[in-house]
């Protein structure tokens, strides 16, 4: 692994809002732009929401970050992933790294420090073809197509649906 992951901290908002900032065009229109969002980002941490940078090992650079997000328990126990990679390190492999890792520790037993999540959902919109590989290359299964599921970029757009319980998740070998 290239990467490892972590919480975000306060400390952490000069290094975010570089790394969105020299990627705007790559964020398009895919995803909220919000150089400035990561204080309240650390601030709505919680039981329904955990987010995790992912940091390359070598020179310690924002490669990309996740939200686990609408995360329910009880019977439930499901989270949705939403994601995004930095300039200058999206599409050199580590984002998918760091998201191996961060699904590995969403489905980690709470007592061995991870969420304890029985699935992940991730929806993504079927114009997005950069997300749909990503989706793939994480080996996440095509459930459905929703008409109108979220208000991005202006208004309400259609999304592909794709989940994976853990029972489907092989995990990561030892680092
Ligand atoms: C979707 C998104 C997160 C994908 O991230 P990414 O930067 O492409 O992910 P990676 O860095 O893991 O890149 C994988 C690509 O790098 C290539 N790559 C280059 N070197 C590699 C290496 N050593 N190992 C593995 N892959 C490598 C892969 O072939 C792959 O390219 P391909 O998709 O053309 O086949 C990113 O495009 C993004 O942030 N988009 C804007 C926001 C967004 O759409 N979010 C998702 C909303 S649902």
């Amino acid at each position: 692994m290239r990467v490892e992951i972590r919480a975000p901290r306060h400390s952490d908002a000069d290094l975010y809002r570089a790394a969105v900032t020299r990627s705007r065009e790559h964020i398009g229109e895919w995803n909220p732009y919000e150089p400035e969002g990561l204080p309240d980002l650390v601030h709505r941490q919680g039981e329904t929401l955990r987010t995790f940078l992912i940091l390359d090992r070598e020179d310690g650079g924002l490669v990309g970050s996740c939200n686990v997000a609408n995360i329910v328990r009880g019977r439930f126990c499901n989270g949705a992933l939403g994601y995004t990679s930095y300039v200058p390190y999206a599409g050199t492999g580590r984002m998918t790294e760091g998201l191996q890792l961060v699904v590995d520790t969403c489905f980690r037993a709470r007592e061995r420090g991870g969420l304890g999540l029985h699935r992940l959902e991730i929806n993504v919109r079927p114009e997005n073809k950069r997300s749909l590989a990503m989706v793939e290359r994480l080996g996440f299964r095509h459930e459905g197509f929703s008409p109108r599921m979220l208000f991005l970029d202006n208004a309400w757009r259609d999304h592909e649906r794709f989940a994976l319980t853990v029972e489907e998740w092989p995990g990561l070998p030892p680092q």
